[in-house]
C-alpha cells in the first residue's frame, strides 16, 4: 500500500505569499488602528435583494466609520461607486470597499441553473458562462462573487441542489475548477476579472433529511473521499476566498470549526486566501448551542481561521473587546485583516478604486447579443433528453402542436433561484416565443391548463380542446423557481399542484397522439408517473434568460441534445438518498435473481432509479466498441490507457459525453460499485466514428481510508460508456 504524498506533505495552492503586495499591505496595516483593522473583517449587506435575514445596520455611517470593509448587494456604477466614494474620501485611511454578489449562474444575462450547467458536462462552456457573468457583474462595480456552490448533493429534497454540479465528486471538482477559472480569469488585476468564492465549506450538501441548515454528521472517508475534494479542487487553481457553510459538521458548526478551516483548508491545502462567513453565521453559533452568546461565537469564529464577518455585526461589536480582555491575540486579526487587504491590492482597488466603475462599460457590457446567444446555446447543451418513444422528438415545422402547461409563456420562473440582477418582468425569452422562431402562430395551439401550483383544474377543458386540435401534444411544466434554492427544501419531489393531472387529462383525451414533457425545475422529481404518460421527456432545468431559444432548438432538431444527466431521478421519495456510486454491502442483489430473499432491496420497489447518473439520451444513437487497455497490470509509477472507439450510428450528428469508470473491488475500507474517473465530451457525424482514450494513474485511485490517504494495489474493474448504467467486463491489476 502506497501512503500518498496527499496526507503527509501540503499540495500548496498557488500561494499569495510573496506578492508583490506584501510589502505594501504591511506598510498600510503599519498604520491602522485596532478598530480600521476589524473594518476590514466586517461585511454588510446594501438589502438590494435580501439572500437572507436582513439585520439593519446604518450602512453608511458604519463605513465612513472604516467600520467595513465590504459590501453585499449592492450593483451598479452609480450605487457602488457612491459608497465606494464614502470609504476612500470620506476616511481616515481611504482603504476601499470589496462589492460581492451571488453571480451563481450568470448576473443579468442569466444562464441555465447551475445543476443545469453541469448537465453539459462542458467545462468549456461553464468557464465561458462564468467569464460572461465577470464581465456583466465587473461592468457594474461588482469586484467579488459568492460563488462556485461546489457542495455534492445527493438528497433532491435539498433545495440547494439545484445550485451545485450534484452528486459525484469527479465531476463536481472538475466544474468547480472551471468556474474559479471563469470569473478569476488569468488576471485578477483586470477589471473584468472578480474573486470567485468556493462555498459552503463544508458538507452542507448532506443535510439531514435534505432540510436546509439541518445537521451533517458524516465519517471522515466520506468527508474526505465525497465533500472535501471539490473544494481542494478550488483551491487548486487558485480561488481567492472561502465561505462558511451554516451547517454544524459532526457537532462543530462549520462558521466554529479549526479542524476544517485551519487544519485542512490552511494547514493541509496551503489557502491562502480569506475566508468570510455565510450571512449571520457567527451568530448563529448561539443557536447551535455552540456559544454561550454573541462575544463568545465571536472569539471561536476567528480563532478557528474565519477572516470577515457577513451580517452578524459580531466582529464589529466584540473583537476589540476580546482583544482587550486578552481572549483573542491581535495577529489573528493582523491575519484577517492582511487576507482582505491583499485580496483588494490583487483587484487593483488601492491603484483605482473605481475601476469597476465605469459607465461606459456598463452600457457596452450588460446583455451584449454575443452574451445572450451563448446563453441560448448553453440552454440547449444543458437539456436532457430523459426519454424519446417512437421518435416524439424532434418536432416536424410542418406539424401543428398544442402549447399547453404553466411555464409554457412563463418569464420570470425560467430564470431559476438565485438569478442575481437577472429581469424577471419580461425580458426572458418563453419556451412560447423559442417556438415561434420555428412555427407560425397558426401551428401553435396554446392553452394553459393549470397552474404551478394549487388545485384549480378549470383549464383542463381547454388544454383538452387544444390538443384535440394538434397533431402532438408539449407540455412544459415543473416548480416555481421558489421552490429550490435555499430555505427551499421539499418532503414530495413530485411535479406540484394538479401538473400530473393535466398529463393524465391529455393522455386520456389524445391516447394516440405524442406528448412531450419539457419540464423546468431546480431538482430531481419523481417522474415515475410522467414517465408512463409521456413519449418523450425533455430536462431543462431553469434554461434562463434566452432559455426559450434553448429548448426550441432542441425540441426542432436545431441542437441534438446531449446533455446528461449529474444527480440521480429517483423512482421514488421512499429511495432517497440514492446515487450511482454507492457502497455494494454484504447482501447486494443478485443480478439474475432480484427477488432473492435476505437481500438489500426493498419490498414495494427496485434498488434502480428510474433515471441514472451519466443518463441523456441523443437524437441519433451511439455504439462503443471493445474497452482496449494498454496492460492487464500496472505498477504504482505506470499509466493505464483505456480506449474505445465511439461510432455515430443513427441519423443525426451529435455530441456524446464519453464516461471512464473504474470499481476498486477490494480496499481496506469498501469502496463504491463504480466511481466517475474521466469523461470527455466528442461530436460524431451521423456514421462517424473516433478513437477516445483516458489516462488513469495509480494516483487517480487514491482514496482516503479513514486512517490516510492511500493507494492500494489490486483488482479494479474499467469501463467507458455513455451513461453509469452498465455492468463491468473489463479488469485490470495495479501491483
Ligand atoms: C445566503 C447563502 C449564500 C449567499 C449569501 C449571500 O444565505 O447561504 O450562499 O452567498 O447568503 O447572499
Amino acid at each position: 500500500m502506497l501512503v500518498s504524498a496527499s496526507c503527509t506533505t501540503n499540495n500548496k495552492a498557488p500561494s499569495s505569499e510573496g506578492t508583490p503586495y506584501n510589502a505594501k499591505v504591511d506598510s498600510l496595516m503599519n498604520l491602522m488602528t485596532l478598530q480600521e483593522k476589524i473594518g476590514q473583517t466586517v461585511m454588510y449587506s446594501g438589502g438590494w435583494s435580501v439572500t437572507g435575514p436582513t439585520v439593519s445596520s446604518n450602512n453608511k455611517k458604519f463605513i465612513k466609520e472604516g467600520a467595513v470593509g465590504a459590501m453585499l448587494n449592492v450593483y451598479s456604477v452609480k450605487g457602488t461607486r457612491e459608497l465606494q466614494r464614502l470609504a476612500v474620501e470620506e476616511t481616515r485611511l481611504g482603504i476601499p470597499l470589496l462589492f460581492g454578489y451571488d453571480v451563481i449562474h450568470g448576473f443579468k444575462t442569466i444562464f441555465p441553473i447551475n445543476l443545469g450547467l453541469a448537465a453539459s458536462w462542458d467545462l468549456e462552456d461553464i468557464e465561458k458562462g462564468s467569464r460572461i457573468a465577470a464581465e456583466e457583474a465587473s461592468a457594474e462595480g461588482i469586484h467579488w462573487t459568492f460563488a462556485p456552490m461546489v457542495d455534492i448533493a445527493r438528497d433532491p429534497r435539498w433545495g440547494r441542489i439545484s445550485e451545485g454540479a450534484g452528486e459525484d465528486v469527479y465531476l463536481g471538482s472538475e466544474i468547480a475548477k472551471a468556474y474559479v477559472k471563469g470569473f478569476q480569469g488569468d488576471d485578477l488585476s483586470k477589471h473584468n476579472t472578480i474573486l470567485a468564492c468556493a462555498k459552503h465549506f463544508v458538507g452542507y450538501g448532506a443535510a439531514q433529511a435534505g432540510r436546509d441548515y439541518h445537521t451533517v454528521n458524516m465519517g471522515y472517508d466520506e468527508l474526505r473521499n465525497v465533500y472535501l475534494p471539490p473544494f481542494k479542487a478550488a483551491v487548486d487553481v487558485g480561488v481567492e476566498t472561502f465561505m462558511t457553510a451554516f451547517n454544524e459538521v459532526n457537532g462543530v458548526p462549520a462558521t466554529g470549526n479549526k479542524f476544517i478551516f485551519r487544519d485542512v483548508l490552511r494547514d493541509e491545502w496551503g489557502f491562502k486566501g480569506f475566508v468570510v462567513t455565510d450571512y449571520t453565521a457567527i451568530n448563529e453559533l448561539v443557536e447551535h448551542g455552540f456559544a454561550e452568546d454573541e462575544k463568545h461565537a465571536t472569539e471561536l469564529a476567528i480563532k478557528a481561521g474565519i477572516d470577515q464577518d457577513m451580517m452578524s455585526s459580531a466582529n464589529r461589536l466584540y473583537l476589540e473587546a476580546l482583544v482587550n480582555e486578552g481572549k483573542v491575540d491581535v495577529k489573528l486579526i493582523d491575519d484577517a485583516c492582511r487576507r482582505i487587504l491583499l485580496a483588494k491590492y490583487k483587484l487593483g482597488l488601492f491603484e483605482d478604486p473605481y475601476r469597476y466603475c465605469d459607465e461606459q462599460r456598463e452600457k457596452e457590457m450588460v446583455y451584449k447579443p454575443e452574451f445572450l446567444e451563448a446563453a441560448r446555446q448553453t440552454a440547449a447543451m444543458c437539456s436532457v433528453l430523459l426519454k424519446n418513444e417512437d421518435k416524439a422528438l424532434p418536432l416536424d415545422k410542418n406539424e401543428t402542436i398544442a402549447l399547453i402547461g404553466p411555464l409554457a409563456r412563463d418569464k420570470e420562473n425560467i430564470l431559476g433561484n438565485w438569478a442575481a440582477a437577472g429581469d424577471r418582468k419580461g425580458r426572458a425569452i418563453s419556451v412560447y416565443q423559442g417556438i415561434q422562431e420555428y412555427l407560425s402562430d397558426s401551428k401553435i395551439v396554446f392553452a394553459k391548463g393549470c397552474n404551478i401550483e394549487g388545485e384549480d383544474q378549470s383549464g383542463f377543458d381547454q388544454a383538452i380542446k387544444a390538443a384535440r386540435k394538434a397533431d402532438k401534444v408539449v407540455m412544459v411544466m415543473g416548480e416555481d423557481y421558489d421552490m429550490s434554492g435555499e430555505a427551499a427544501s421539499r418532503t414530495n419531489i413530485k411535479l406540484p399542484g394538479r401538473q400530473t393531472d393535466l398529463i393524465k387529462a391529455i393522455r386520456k383525451a389524445v391516447p394516440n397522439k405524442a406528448i412531450i414533457l419539457v419540464l423546468m425545475n431546480g431538482r430531481p422529481l419523481d417522474l415515475s408517473e410522467e414517465d408512463t404518460l409521456a413519449d418523450a421527456i425533455l430536462e431543462t432545468w431553469f434554461p434562463g434568460t434566452s432559455g426559450g431559444y434553448g429548448v426550441a432548438d432542441v425540441l426542432f432538431g436545431a441542437y441534438n441534445p446531449s446533455g446528461k444527466l449529474p444527480v440521480t431521478f429517483p423512482r421514488t421519495l421512499g429511495q432517497i438518498p440514492i446515487y450511482y456510486n454507492m457502497k455494494n454491502t454484504g447482501r447486494p442483489i443478485p443480478p439474475d435473481d432480484p427477488k432473492e430473499d435476505y437481500k438489500s432491496n426493498y419490498i414495494d420497489v427496485p434498488n434502480t432509479p428510474l433515471y441514472p447518473f451519466g443518463h441523456g439520451l441523443s437524437y441519433t444513437t451511439f455504439e462503443y466498441g471493445n474497452l482496449e487497455l494498454s496492460g492487464e497490470t500496472i505498477g504504482m509509477s505506470d499509466t493505464l490507457t483505456a480506449s474505445v472507439t465511439v461510432t455515430n450510428t443513427g441519423d443525426y450528428d451529435g455530441h456524446e459525453v464519453v464516461q471512464l469508470y473504474i470499481h476498486d473491488k477490494v480496499g481496506s475500507i469498501t469502496r463504491p460499485v463504480k466511481e466517475l474517473k474521466g469523461f470527455k465530451k466528442i461530436f460524431l457525424e451521423k456514421g462517424q466514428s473516433k478513437r477516445v482514450s483516458f489516462e488513469l494513474s495509480p494516483k487517480d485511485l487514491e482514496f482516503y481510508n479513514n486512517e490516510a490517504f492511500v493507494i492500494e494495489p489490486g483488482a479494479f474493474e474499467i469501463a467507458i460508456k455513455g451513461t453509469s448504467d452498465f455492468d463491468f467486463e473489463h479488469s485490470f491489476n495495479l501491483e
